[in-house]
């Protein structure tokens, strides 16, 4: 599939910013208001969606249709209706209405709308929202990434023992053995040390935070093309790398990604990382 033109880019990008505005005004007007929420559980009991999630995306997805009739689209509440969804070359919005259901719920800041375009299954462009942080991420191929219009740069940081690194604890899986291989691994980094470990509530976010330079890295199994698919076009420009788990190319696909500020680190933390048990993650 041939790349899309700048001049189709800049309108994408455009459309991509209005849309996630408005959905962060959804979320405000609930969050501050202490709305009662109905949700309901997906994959687990802790895998949440909430009426809000449903509606925001209906929002997203109606408006992106309208102006992109030839486009595909990847919604994370719609995105199995016809059986497990799977990308194609086509240029692909691929949305995540609300990426940090549960810190949504929860009236923490941590949640934000991440909006991703994809071409041959990769990220070209991105947007990212969090209207609890008033922070709106921008990123396209070749164009460089912005927060709130300010250039992007990851952090300098090329040694874990100067890094802070952050993990979650997905809601795909609590299997007593994937959170024991998990905390394995934290342990780990904290004994080498790094000089600490965090662990919020929206994947989305936290790529940005490291194409900001305010964490170094972030890792994580079982995260889907919609929490991601922004966010690594956005650390890309910003000069950070985003990998496979394993270390190998990043697939939006594949469920898994390690992002860091540079090279150096990402060989440093994949000794540790690389002894996460996938095989207990149950994908
Ligand atoms: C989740 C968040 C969370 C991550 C999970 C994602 P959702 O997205 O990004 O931080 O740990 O893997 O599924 O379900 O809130 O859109």
């Amino acid at each position: 599939m041939p790349e899309l033109s700048k001049a189709e880019l800049d309108r994408c990008l455009k459309e991509a910013i209005g849309i996630a505005k408005l959905a962060g005004l959804f979320m405000l007007d609930c969050m501050e208001r202490n709305k009662e929420l109905t949700a309901e559980s997906k994959s687990t009991p802790v895998d949440m969606v909430t009426e809000y999630d449903k509606k925001v995306e209906d929002m997203i997805l109606t408006r992106l249709a309208k102006e992109f009739p030839d486009f595909d689209m990847l919604g994370e509440e719609s995105a199995y209706a016809n059986g497990p969804p799977k990308l194609t070359n086509k240029p692909t919005w691929i949305v995540d209405p609300i990426d940090g259901t549960l810190s949504f719920m929860h009236k923490s800041f941590d949640c934000c709308t991440s909006i991703g375009l994809a071409v041959n299954k990769k990220a070209v462009l991105g947007v990212v929202y969090s209207p609890g942080l008033n922070e709106l991420y921008t990123g396209v191929k070749g164009q460089g990434s912005f927060c709130n219009g300010v250039p992007l740069q990851v952090s300098p940081q090329t040694s874990l023992k100067n890094s802070l690194v952050s993990t979650h604890f997905p809601s795909f899986t609590r299997s007593p053995a994937f959170v024991d291989s998990l905390f394995n691994v934290w342990k780990e980094l904290m004994k080498v040390p790094t000089q600490g470990c965090r662990a919020y509530g929206s994947a989305a976010i936290d790529m940005c935070s490291v194409a900001k330079g305010r964490l170094d890295a972030y890792f994580e199994v079982g995260i889907c093309a919609w929490d991601v698919c922004a966010g690594a076009i956005i650390i890309e420009e910003a000069g950070g790398l985003v990998l496979d788990i394993t270390g190998g190319e990043f697939d939006l696909e594949n469920r898994r990604l390690l992002c860091t500020s540079s090279p150096e680190l990402a060989k440093e933390i994949l000794t540790i990382v690389k002894k996460l048990d996938l095989s207990t993650a149950k994908l």
